[in-house]
């Protein structure tokens, strides 16, 4: 049942890329994926401007005072400068995390590339721990991939 849910929330992503114009489809997607997921506690969608990490769209119950990150700072910068996925079960085991939330307690970022250059990443913060698995790797990394020639 878990499985068919992101084969049709690919499908739906698809849709709102292919239909909406290119200044809200980002924030369609995670507005979607906000309330699709329900370990999806956090949602945002940093951009790539030099060598820094600035926040475009985001959903979740609080904003965050990480609206700029340097490349290479935090879970987000570590996901920008080597281009890989990072998947943290436990935020509070890994020294890099940068906290914006106390609920926070996983973690996943995924980077958007486009012309072998980083340019954007999904950041998804969960109140649950482990919340992560291959298959939300998967999916995201699809994601990042439909994302990747809609990034400005
Ligand atoms: N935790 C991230 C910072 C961004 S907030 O989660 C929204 C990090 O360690 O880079």
């Amino acid at each position: 049942m878990r499985c068919m849910k992101y084969a049709q929330a690919e499908q739906k992503l698809a849709r709102i890329i292919e239909e909406s114009g290119t200044s809200s489809h980002l924030q369609q997607i995670v507005d979607f994926l906000y309330e699709t997921f329900d370990t999806y506690s956090w949602i945002g969608i940093y951009l790539v401007k030099g060598k820094t990490l600035v926040l475009g769209p985001w959903k979740g119950t609080q904003a965050t005072e990480h609206t700029r990150i340097p490349v290479g700072t935090g879970i987000c910068g570590s996901a920008a400068k080597s281009g890989k996925t990072e998947l943290i079960p436990d935020v509070n085991k890994d020294t890099r995390y940068l906290s914006c939330f106390v609920s926070t307690k996983s973690e996943i970022v995924v980077p958007i590339r486009a012309q072998g250059k980083i340019v954007g990443e999904i950041d998804i913060d969960s109140d649950v721990p482990h919340a992560f698995t291959t298959k939300d790797v998967m999916f995201l990394e699809k994601v990042a991939d439909m994302l990747s020639e809609h990034i400005c």
